[in-house]
């Protein structure tokens, strides 16, 4: 499938709400408070053009940020397996929330699995 007629499919819209109910989640998870600024709109407004561009749509978040070099933009904060884990079970939740469904829950899940996977950058006990 192609990305951009994933984006088409999925919507503008969607990606938005998911962004929304993700952030909630975020701000009261315990282990993601730590490293989370206690105002996330700024955070929200680049999720959103970050994740709009990821999943095929225009390329909000280069256009006002250059490239997103996510790993080396993580590096300030300590991402563990843990937070890690936490970061994942707030985005299926909010995938629920907003009722994502099949093929595209898969698909979009599984993409921000690995990119998860190479934020990590810290071991368990450096929490
Ligand atoms: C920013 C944590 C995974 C995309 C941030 C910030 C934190 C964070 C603390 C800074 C928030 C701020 O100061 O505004 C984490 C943790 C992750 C994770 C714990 C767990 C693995 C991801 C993934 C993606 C992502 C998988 C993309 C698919 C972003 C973007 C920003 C960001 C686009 C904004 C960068 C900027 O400042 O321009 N993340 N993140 N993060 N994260 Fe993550």
């Amino acid at each position: 499938q192609q990305r951009e007629t994933f984006f088409e499919e999925i919507g503008k819209e969607k990606i938005d709400e998911l962004v929304e109910a993700f952030y909630k989640r975020v701000s009261n998870h315990p282990d993601l408070i730590p490293i989370f600024p206690d105002d996330l709109t700024e955070t929200i407004r680049k999720q959103k053009q970050f994740l709009t561009q990821f999943f095929g749509g225009p390329p909000l978040y280069v256009e006002e940020h250059g490239h997103p070099m996510l790993r080396a933009r993580h590096l300030p904060f300590k991402i563990t397996p843990t937070r890690r884990d936490a970061w994942l079970s707030c985005m299926s939740g909010a995938m629920n929330e907003v009722d994502i469904q099949e093929p595209h829950r898969s698909f979009m899940f599984e993409r921000l699995t690995m990119t998860a996977n190479h934020m990590m950058n810290s071991p368990e006990d450096e929490k």
